[in-house]
């Protein structure tokens, strides 16, 4: 390019102490309001080493395809290591004045290397930078929150394996429903964690993908070879349409989505594990060092991290709110509010990470109360059903079987004991206002209301039985393999 001619024809004056990228274009700086308004270098440093890499392979690329010079690239190649290397110190100066974590970076390299490092830029722009670096780290994120997922499985299969056989009542409506094992309880999210995890991977792969090349939004001009560096950064495909590479944030609004439907499982164990603490019930405890005391009432552990978890469920369903919203009016192809992804982003990240961290050894350490459970179940009529299913094993049709065993449980109740409690003479009493129910009852009756009979009865696939909670078990460590 030749001298900038329009500087003489134009009473164009850059104000003296302005070093911004873009200062000729303008002639007075931004306040410092607007210059922290506008600025994200304090929350997107953090994907500092995905910038460099980034830049590494867009450098090399420039090399390969003869645009840069191999001297210019080994100019950028030391001045990144210096910057890698000041930024693991904390010793690097992040600037205010330099916007972003990519300006910041750009900066620093050409005070370190001069003209290389204002070449490093060529066929590039922020948009696809950006685009590139958010894809670079939530590939990590999402690589970490795939373990973190899988270990916290691994406690809960230990926790499912030693109660497999351990009866507790089975709620819906939250009132005493039907007999399940503690195991099979916990087996239910195993199965929501398990597709928790598909989800992320499966997101994982839309977020694997290059958009660097696409430029501001329109690609370039030089002759660029932007399958090798995708092979150079790990990513599976490209992009494939510039506008879309670089306005795209679909990838971040799935994990979010994923990230929501996580946490939500996870709140729905705490909200159960706050219940089965609670004294009136009293199916587990949790270790002391998930809980808190009160500052006036000495009594007091309070289940202060599933309750959290359970708070924290709803900012992480609101920044996949903000994600929505944030896109939704959006033209192509890049505007500015795309840097309002990275807060919701990164926050969600770090609350399902620092989540999945504390609830594996938070559940790996519950201490489980099963006279409790028993007891419980001993109280809400539980095998009622059974009671049923055995008089229609009998012959008697279900309507008038399930008919004939609510009679049976009115009679107990008005006698304040449980069904299971009922001696066969009292049962048989119970039962006679239905015909042919009484007499179908034989001695084998009590042991099908028995709280093993009635779980062993379930041994279908999905069932409670132990033996079949043992299987899932088993199958589930296979799924999972051994931990990496
Ligand atoms: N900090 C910006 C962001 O996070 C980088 C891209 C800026 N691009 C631009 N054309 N202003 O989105």
């Amino acid at each position: 390019m030749g001298p900038c001619s329009f500087t003489m024809t134009t009473k164009h004056t850059p104000p003296p102490e302005s070093t911004k990228t873009w200062s000729g274009r303008f002639s007075e700086p931004v306040s410092e309001l607007v210059k922290r308004y506008t600025a994200s270098v304090f929350f997107d440093r953090r994907m500092a080493t995905q910038d460099i890499r980034g830049s590494l392979a867009h450098a090399r690329m420039l090399a390969r395809q003869g645009i840069l010079s191999g001297e210019d690239l080994a100019d950028i190649e030391r001045g990144m290591a210096q910057i890698a290397d000041e930024i693991a110190r904390g010793e690097f100066q992040w600037n205010l004045d330099d916007e972003d974590v990519h300006l910041n970076i750009e900066k620093r390299l050409t005070a370190l290397v001069g003209d290389a490092g204002k070449r490093l830029h060529t066929g590039r722009s922020r948009n696809d930078q950006v685009a590139t670096d958010i894809r670079l780290w939530l590939r990590e994120t999402i690589d970490r929150i795939l373990e973190l997922i899988m270990a916290f499985q691994r406690r809960l299969l230990e926790v499912a394996e030693a109660h497999a056989a351990t009866p507790m009542p089975g709620f819906t409506h939250l009132q005493v429903a039907q007999p399940v094992t503690f195991g099979h309880h916990l087996l239910a999210y195993y199965e929501m964690t398990r597709r928790d995890f598909d989800r992320f991977a499966d997101c994982r792969r839309r977020v694997n993908c290059l958009p660097l090349g696409a430029a501001a939004l329109a690609g370039t001009s030089y002759p660029i070879a932007r399958e090798s560096v995708a092979a150079e950064l790990g990513f599976d495909e490209l992009c494939r349409n510039s506008l879309d590479a670089v306005s795209d944030r679909d990838f971040a609004i799935e994990f979010c989505a994923a990230s929501a439907l996580l946490m939500t499982h996870l709140s729905r164990l705490s909200e159960e594990i706050i219940l089965w603490m609670n004294p009136r019930v009293g199916f587990i405890d949790l270790a002391d060092r998930f809980c808190t005391g009160s500052s006036i009432m000495p009594q007091k552990k309070n289940p202060d991290v599933p309750e959290l978890v359970r708070g924290k469920t709803g900012r992480i369903n609101g920044h996949l709110v903000a994600l929505l919203t944030l896109m939704k009016g959006q033209p192509l192809a890049y505007n500015k509010d795309n840097q309002e992804d990275k807060e919701p982003l990164f926050d969600t990240a770090d609350t399902v990470t620092d989540t999945l961290r504390i609830y594996a050894d938070m559940i790996g350490g519950i201490q489980v109360k099963p006279d409790n459970m028993r007891t419980a179940l001993a109280q809400g009529h539980a095998t009622a059903t059974d009671l049923a299913d055995y008089l229609v094993k009998k012959g008697l049709p279900f309507r008038d079987a399930h008919e004939a065993v609510a009679l049976a449980v009115r009679a107990a109740e008005g006698r304040g004991l449980d069904i299971s409690r009922l001696s066969p003479d009292e049962l048989r009493a119970a039962l006679a206002c239905v015909p042919g129910a009484a007499e179908r009852l034989d001695e084998d009756a009590l042991s099908a209301i028995s709280i093993e009979g009635s779980l062993c009865a379930r041994a279908h696939p999905g069932g409670t039985a132990p033996d079949t909670v043992r299987a899932a078990i088993t199958r589930a460590r296979e799924e999972l393999g051994a931990p990496t």
